[in-house]
């Protein structure tokens, strides 16, 4: 047996996966269902480093050095299982699956309990990046036993991104932890993504600034601390001009977001858990009422009276100050985002005993991830300096910056509603923070309700932990207590 790792799948990801476990001194044995990929592999990049081919799963194995590790890259869902069960076969205690595809957690944990049984040792792992991360440095979020990742720590370490020194890699916690925190990480991304395109479009439809001038405005922001690589894509996205036509490339693209369904995962898995993650549930729900086209074409045909009024600026420095005002809008809404994703890990990690560290989340983000940003590193300061934040709102850092953009954000929500431009994940954001801030909800008179029609029962202010109903259907309507 003479490698150090192996991998199995060898589409984009897994090939580049394998290539930078290579380049880094590991020896990887390879493996494809179909041998073609595996020869192209060697073909191309066997000089890059030690390669061990194999067509035979039982060779793959069988190179393998004990405690055997083999990461699968395969299509997430029966490709994987089908996967996992083909290696149970021919592994032994002590040995180590890991799944680096984008698996929901809790078929993670599924299959983390049954190899458990047997000994062996399942680690479902996030790896962010896309192609270009898989090859060059991405993101790298294992989850499992700590005895697994004593054998796999220091070769992902290896091969992760890096910044300021250290790997974009940790030991996320047991179980499925991994997976989670890959997933609220696409969860947050979609809605780092929403508040961009939200950020664009009032740009474009109230501010009415061109599409190269708004690509500028973006360029600018990276002086600010919004800097981060979603706003560098941004930036490229809207400079680019479409050959064909010499239309904006962005005008020629079809307005309809996919979507595969991580960030569904992350709405459904805060609904289970009772997290409030508005910001990241509206991004999801913009990506498929984007994508219904026969209800938006109803909708337009129907030519409602919109009652959107026409808000324009006349002056250079009127424009200037909505663009300022659509940045710290941008701002906020992103801080009150990332407090919902770090707020439903935390939520997940205790509910599960995984004992997530939040802060060395944000660490390994700073890198090779779709969210890396300078923001990061002020995440992962707070957490340092209060493990135990209620929520990331009320760290120094972000309490004083939502004060600050506050008043603008504000101004740009409700220009938004007047203009008729959406701006969902804007709003939802804002009203989060608002709820979140006020001495007295309205929830109150929802138990009222409740009680009214469901004897669902209540607390009173004067005794928070007593149970009352209201006999609302006799006359009197007296109150009891109940036990
Ligand atoms: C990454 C990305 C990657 C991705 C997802 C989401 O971390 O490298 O999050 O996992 O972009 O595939 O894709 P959809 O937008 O298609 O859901």
């Amino acid at each position: 047996a003479s490698a150090d790792i192996g991998v199995y799948g060898l589409g984009v990801m897994g090939a580049n996966l394998a290539r930078n476990l290579a380049r880094h001194g590991h020896a990887v044995a390879v493996f494809n269902r179909s041998h073609q990929r595996t020869e192209r592999l060697m073909a191309r990049y066997a000089d890059e480093g030690a390669f061990v081919p194999a067509s035979e799963l039982a060779d793959f194995v069988a190179s393998l050095r004990r405690p055997r590790v083999a990461i699968i890259m395969v299509q997430a869902g029966a490709g994987t299982e089908a996967v996992v069960e083909q290696l149970r076969a021919l592994l032994e205690p002590g040995d180590i699956i890991v799944d680096a595809g984008n698996t929901f957690y809790k078929d993670t944990q599924r299959r983390e309990a049954s190899l458990r049984e047997q000994g062996i040792h399942f680690v479902g792992m996030g790896v962010s990046g896309g192609e270009e991360g898989a090859l060059l440095g991405p993101s790298i979020m294992p989850g499992g036993t700590q005895e697994s990742y004593d054998r796999l720590g220091p070769m992902l370490e290896s091969i992760s991104a890096h910044v300021d020194g250290t790997p974009c890699c940790t030991h996320v916690g047991p179980d499925g932890a991994g997976h989670f925190v890959k997933m609220v990480h696409n969860g947050i991304e979609y809605a780092d993504m929403q508040l961009i395109a939200e950020a664009y479009d009032l740009l474009r439809h109230v501010g009415g600034l061109s599409v190269p001038e708004i690509a500028a405005v973006f360029r600018s922001w990276k002086d600010s601390e919004l800097d981060s690589y979603l706003i560098d894509v941004t930036t490229e996205v809207l400079e680019r001009v479409d050959p064909a036509t010499g239309a904006a490339f962005v005008d020629v693209i079809v307005d309809a977001a996919g979507q595969k369904g991580t960030g569904s995962w992350t709405t459904q898995s805060a609904l289970e858990l009772g997290v409030a993650v508005p910001a990241i549930a509206e991004a999801t729900f913009a990506r498929a009422a984007s994508s219904s086209s026969a209800q938006r074409r109803a909708v337009r045909e129907a030519a409602l009276d919109s009652g959107a009024r026409e808000i324009g600026y006349d002056t250079a420095e009127e424009r200037q100050s909505f663009i300022d005002a659509v940045r710290q809008a941008l701002y906020g809404s992103k801080i009150a985002a990332y407090a919902q994703g770090f707020d439903e890990i935390a939520t997940a990690s205790t509910t599960y005993g995984w004992d997530v560290d939040l802060g060395a989340m944000a660490r390994i983000w700073r890198g090779g991830c779709i969210i890396r940003a300078r923001f990061l590193d002020d995440i992962t300061r707070a957490y340092e300096a209060e493990p135990a934040l209620a929520s990331l709102l009320v760290a120094p850092t972000f309490a004083t910056a939502l004060e600050s953009v506050l008043p603008a954000w504000r101004e740009v929500v409700a220009t938004a509603a007047l203009a008729g431009v959406p701006a969902p994940a804007f709003a939802s954001s804002l009203a989060y923070l608002d709820q979140l801030r006020a001495e007295r909800l309205p929830a109150a008179l929802i138990q009222g309700q409740r009680d009214f029609f469901g004897s669902h029962t209540y607390h009173r202010t004067d005794d928070p932990t007593g149970v009352y109903h209201v006999l609302w259907a006799e006359d009197g309507r007296a109150e009891e207590k109940w036990d």
